[in-house]
């Protein structure tokens, strides 16, 4: 093992010494090696690949094999961050024993070192099966993608204290099952702060505020690569949208007037 690799005692110390964790997703080879260069913490595979690769209107169809052969893709490009694979829908809500086998397969085929899942209490029981032979779980409670259909759409969680107090109950069991760390999507900052004051464990926010002990957010929405709609919490650090379609028009353009390729890139 790369002796600079990201572990998961690293990511713990680094929430008892109050550093962030920067996590990204990637899907691919390129950017994941990108990722990794530019000193990511993790590197998430996410199911998001289902809406920002696929063009998907949620994250349900994606499958096992899909996310096996993007982890593949994405460990390749990686050298010391650590390497996440989410678990699609219904790779783990079946039941322990298929949560078992598919996380196996993230780690063993994928080169995956760790994965995530969504739910609260009705995952506890996969943790704690897939703990117990030294697979790493990430839970992620809060807005979960794969509830989009119960949620009515993607909304804020959290926000009644009833809702509130369940979601602390639920980072607090994750916890004593044996998660690693936790994300925490979509629910009001006060609530994410004391959550993450509330258990020993990292959490990972997305559109959760300041206060997580780490940050997360879809690659192709950092790069402004994905347009169709754009959440509150979501900060574009650059326009990829706007440099590929400029260099994909002067590319045609040279074509069409015969100006690409020129004797010079050709072979005598
Ligand atoms: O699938 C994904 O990319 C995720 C992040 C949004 C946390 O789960």
């Amino acid at each position: 093992m790369n002796k600079n690799r990201i572990t998961l005692p690293i990511l713990q110390k680094k929430k008892e010494n109050g550093e962030k964790i920067a996590v990204l997703t990637a899907y691919d080879f390129p950017f994941a090696k990108l990722a990794d260069e530019a000193g990511m913490d993790i590197i998430l595979v996410g199911d998001t690949l289902g809406i920002v690769v696929q063009g998907k209107e949620n994250t349900l169809p994606v499958t096992m094999d899909q996310m096996v052969y993007h982890t593949q893709m994405v460990s390749r490009g990686v050298k010391r961050a650590l390497v996440l694979a989410d678990m699609p829908f219904m790779s783990y809500q079946s039941s322990r024993e298929d949560a078992l086998k598919n996380a196996g397969r993230l780690i063993k085929e994928g080169g995956a070192a760790a994965v995530k899942f969504e739910g609260g209490a009705s995952v506890v029981d996969r943790v704690e099966a897939l703990t117990k032979y030294d697979i790493p779980v990430m839970a992620h409670i809060g807005l979960t993608p794969q509830s989009v259909h119960r949620m009515g759409g993607y909304k804020v969680q959290g926000r009644d204290s009833k809702q509130a107090q369940q979601l602390i109950k639920d980072a607090k069991q994750l916890e004593s099952a044996g998660a690693f760390s936790i994300v925490l999507e979509g629910i009001p900052n006060a609530l994410a702060q004391s959550i993450t004051a509330a258990i020993r464990i990292p959490t990972i926010g997305i559109g959760a505020g300041p206060h997580c002990d780490g940050q997360v957010l879809v690659m192709h929405d950092l790069l402004g690569l994905f347009t169709q709609f754009r959440p509150k919490f979501v900060r574009r650090y650059a326009d990829f949208t706007a440099s590929a379609s400029e260099a994909f028009s002067r590319y045609r353009s040279d074509v069409q007037n015969g100006k690409f390729p020129t004797e010079a890139e050709g072979y005598e």
